[in-house]
């Protein structure tokens, strides 16, 4: 994929992160994922590409646009055939209630490269470049722990966990503080602290537990284009989830998918903007009728990590002044 396509989707994150944003804190976590995706699938129309959703809204019958399938892209002679990753609004809740930890994400990778990941749980593991190789799965919590400390030299109590705060991570969260470290719990979104243990000075050092599978792949683009470490496993909880499985070709659902599973490319682009302040990017903020906004823009083949800063002029794009106008392009 050419570089110049980093930037245009920096652009479709910006846009369902603007759109969103005018919904934070209004107790409408629908119209908040409506209007980020709403947006996200104008500004791809905009962009020169030939563009399958292969994680997505949902199926073609529950989501009115960009489901799993939905065909995205200006398409052209020289647009390359692509998978296309989306969350227009990871963190739903997050946005309705106006907490921390929401953004507008993507990847999109070469055809046929990223993980048709169901619709269900995924078990994950997350860790920065210099736990390349050195966490696992399925070691126990506490030497994964111990092992990170060591990979970035550090004393074990300073190491810091990332999990979501559900009754169901209680025995990892017991296991984290049984050695010592810290845990910090977060009430939704665990994409964005997945890529936060790729950087030395995030704060975050791993992120451990069950979450969305597709969150999970597109988790893993990141980590790809970053040099770290992400691992899964599908947790389907019922046998329709088993049943789903095996319908969408994945015979062993216990199978560890590593990172070159969940990616199987070195072409992949990741792209986040943030909507309420999340880790490594800050949410979208309004001053003197403009709105600013953060994205991280990753390219895995050249390695390359943009934080880009905008500086909307909400005069000039009056379709992010209020939520109720139809986004269209200019
Ligand atoms: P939504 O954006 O769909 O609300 O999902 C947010 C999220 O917190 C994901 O980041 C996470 O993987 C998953 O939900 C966890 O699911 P659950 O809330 O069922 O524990």
């Amino acid at each position: 994929m050419e570089r110049e396509l980093a930037l245009e989707f920096a652009r479709v994150t910006e846009a369902a992160a603007l759109a969103a944003s005018r919904w934070v804190g209004l107790g409408n976590k629908i119209a908040a994922d409506d209007a980020a995706t709403t947006a996200m699938r104008v500004m791809f129309d905009s962009v020169p590409i030939k563009g399958v959703v292969v994680i997505g809204e949902g199926e073609m019958d529950e989501a009115p646009m960009l489901y799993i399938g939905e065909q995205v892209g200006a398409g052209g002679p020289h647009a390359p055939e692509v998978d296309i990753a989306v969350d227009p609004l990871e963190g739903t809740n997050v946005v309705a209630k106006g907490m921390t930890n929401s953004i507008a994400v993507l990847a999109i990778a070469p055809r046929g490269t990223l993980l048709h990941a169901p619709d269900m749980y995924m078990d994950k593991i997350a860790a920065g470049p210099a736990c390349k190789g050195r966490v696992f799965l399925d070691a126990p919590v506490k030497e994964n722990v111990r092992e990170v400390a060591k990979a970035l030299n550090k004393a074990v109590s300073e190491v810091t966990v990332v999990v979501l705060d559900r009754p169901r991570h209680q025995e990892i969260i017991d296991q984290i503080r049984s050695v010592g470290a810290r845990v910090r719990l977060i009430t939704d979104g665990d994409i964005s602290p997945a890529v936060a243990t790729g950087y030395a000075d995030s704060g975050v050092d791993l992120m451990l537990g069950i979450g969305g599978a597709p969150e999970g792949v597109i988790a893993a683009a990141a980590m790809k284009c970053l040099g770290g470490e992400f691992q899964g496993r599908l947790y389907p909880e019922d046998d329709a989830q088993i049943e789903r499985c095996h319908q969408m070709g994945i015979a062993d659902v216990k199978r560890l998918y590593r990172l070159d599973d969940l990616v199987q490319t070195d072409d992949v682009i990741f792209s986040a903007t943030g909507i309420t302040d999340a880790f490594m990017l800050k949410g979208v903020h309004y001053i003197q009728g403009h709105a600013f906004t953060q994205t991280l823009v990753m390219r895995s083949k050249s390695g390359t990590i943009r934080l880009i800063e905008a500086n909307h002029d909400l005069n000039r794009k009056p379709f992010f002044h209020d939520p109720r106008i139809k986004i269209k392009m200019i």
